[in-house]
């Protein structure tokens, strides 16, 4: 009998010439797993990746998160095989992605950070002869190419250019292609960069319902909203490294603060802070952002109004005054010092 990887839709993605023993099924139930993978480019003197260890579970949303340059597309990029790595290990599905590369592309879908949807076929042909490239019949590929028009709402266009879609219908062209072959794990490389608000919002909705299936996605992003709202898991990422790893809330509870304040008043900014964090209990760092005086607390009560007080017996003017809870960037600014956005 054949061997074969069966996905968490019981689809089977097809490994010939190849024997049971090139798959190395781990002992959890991961779906991704590197070991000290690392990419230096050539000619490059750093590590672009640097000894990632990661472990994916079966059905989950993971998150890489981390600012330009972290290393997030080159790891998407070496677990989908497009980029070879310079030393350590990776398995997809249980595949060696160095040893077996062919095997493992089977076993990913891909959505890139780009438009990579094919010009010169129409909506309805980039699904179906992706369906053929993938070793399916002419019956079956025309099949799920209907189903998968129908399930991301893009019937009506199946005839159409390409050119015709918005950016947010190319965009769920492009989701509905990369998920054809019922991939174990499903990569998405910034997905809602350069989507509107709008869109945006309706892309996570597509990408909760293939969670909801029990779809793995490994999503990368720079966006601390989006790694806070969808994934159940989040790694942050700088400089080729991770720099924590945990649940959004765990990340946000890991930095051990209450309260972002934020106190907007005129005058010399850095003495206003110093005064602020000299004068108020509790306060783990302090920053002067575009908004003002960032105060980082722990605790505290009546932030609000000791604040103005402060600020006022200084001789400030308070324009205005916020409080927050801890986000994600609050977690990397913990980390790094800097934000995840420059
Ligand atoms: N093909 C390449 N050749 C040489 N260096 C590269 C190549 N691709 C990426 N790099 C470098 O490797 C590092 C990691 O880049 P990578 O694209 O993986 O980061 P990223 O986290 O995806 O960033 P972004 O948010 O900008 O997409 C960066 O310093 C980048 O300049
Ligand atoms: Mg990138």
């Amino acid at each position: 009998m054949r061997p074969v990887a069966r996905n968490r839709y019981g689809g089977a993605a097809r490994m010939d010439n190849v024997s049971a023993q090139h798959v190395q099924m781990s002992s959890t139930d991961a779906v991704i797993r590197t070991s000290a993978l690392t990419k230096v480019y050539a000619g490059a003197d750093f590590r672009a990746v640097d000894e990632l260890n990661l472990s994916v579970d079966r059905g989950e949303i993971f998150g890489l998160l981390g600012p330009n340059g972290a290393g997030k597309t080159t790891t998407a990029g070496m677990l989908t095989t497009r980029v070879i790595p310079t030393s350590g290990a990776a398995f997809v599905a249980g595949v060696d992605i160095v040893a077996h590369p062919t095997l493992a592309k089977q076993a990913v879908g891909v959505v890139s950070q780009t438009n990579s949807l094919d010009r010169q076929l129409n909506v309805w042909e980039n699904l179906y002869f992706h369906g053929r490239l993938f070793g399916m019949g002419a019956t079956s590929s025309r099949r799920r190419s209907d189903e998968l028009l129908e399930q991301f709402q893009l019937s009506k266009w199946a005839r159409a250019s390409v050119y015709a879609l918005s950016g947010g219908m190319a965009q769920r062209l492009m989701v509905a292609r990369s998920i054809f072959h019922r991939p174990a794990v499903l990569f998405m490389d910034e997905p809602t960069a350069g989507l509107d608000p709008q869109s945006r919002l309706a892309l996570w909705d597509i990408l909760r319902e293939l969670h909801a299936q029990g779809q793995t996605i490994l999503l990368t992003t720079h966006y601390m909203e989006e790694a806070d709202q969808l994934c159940e898991r989040v790694a942050i990422m700088d400089h080729g490294r991770i720099l924590a790893l945990d649940t959004p809330e765990g990340l946000k509870r890991s930095v051990g603060v209450d309260t972002i304040v934020t106190v907007k008043a005129s005058g010399d900014q850095a003495a206003l802070a110093a005064s602020l964090e000299a004068a108020l209990d509790g306060v783990t760092r302090t920053r002067v952002t575009e908004h003002g005086v960032e105060l980082h607390v722990k605790g505290g009560e009546r932030l609000l109004a000791r604040c103005v007080a402060v600020a006022e017996e200084g001789g400030y003017e308070v324009e205005d005054l916020s409080l927050a809870e801890p986000t994600l960037e609050t977690v990397f600014i913990n980390l790094t010092g800097k934000e995840l956005r420059d």
